[in-house]
């Protein structure tokens, strides 16, 4: 049985959601709750874990699935991204935890320690504003050149990390591994 048979009925959930996110994103945080409703079927919330084929990505790039209800943003980030994301002091940050469940709890928010891969290009996040839940904007927005939150105005840089507005923590970056090349599991 090929990959592709194999997950079948994930990949179809994959298309689907990945669709209904980009539009969700498009037209702003207020839309997620409608679109998750509708979407919200009781076998895919029951899904623990689904694989998502990135094969299709290219740098400088998101998809956002969802994933137990809840949008998660996957990025493939430029150069300039990872630069910038790597050059950012500690010490400036707002939540100095890489909030990352495949860490260590008291992981520090390196940039290193944010991404799924050494090189740093892949970057998978949970797409909810650590404020109130909001679905940030995506696509070097706002003054970090990563994700903005205009529910309140909160700015998360390349890493997803919180530097400004009323967000506490960093976005948070589930339990996920690539298990091919160009699959990524999430769960
Ligand atoms: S929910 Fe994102 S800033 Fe308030």
């Amino acid at each position: 049985m090929s990959h592709a048979e194999d997950h079948a009925g994930t990949r179809r959930d994959f298309l689907y959601y990945a669709t209904a996110g980009a539009g969700a994103v498009t037209a702003g945080a207020a839309v997620w709750p409608l679109v998750n409703q509708m979407n919200a079927s009781a076998d895919v919330k029951a899904l623990s874990s689904i694989y998502v084929d990135v094969s299709g990505m290219e740098v400088g790039t998101q998809l956002t699935v969802k994933w137990r209800g809840k949008p998660v943003f996957i990025r493939r980030r430029t150069a300039k991204e990872i630069e910038e994301g790597r050059a950012v002091n500690l010490s400036d940050l707002v939540d100095g935890n890489a909030e990352n469940s495949n860490l260590a709890a008291d992981a520090p928010a390196t940039d290193e320690n944010r991404t799924l891969d050494e090189a740093g290009e892949w970057l998978v996040m949970m797409g909810v504003c650590t404020h109130l839940g909001c679905v940030p904007l995506g696509n070097n927005s706002g003054d970090f050149d990563g994700w903005f939150c205009p529910c309140h105005g909160s700015h998360y840089d390349t890493a997803g990390r919180i530097r400004k507005g009323p967000a506490p923590r960093n976005l948070n970056v589930p339990v996920a591994k690539f298990t091919d090349a160009t699959t990524i599991l999430l769960g």
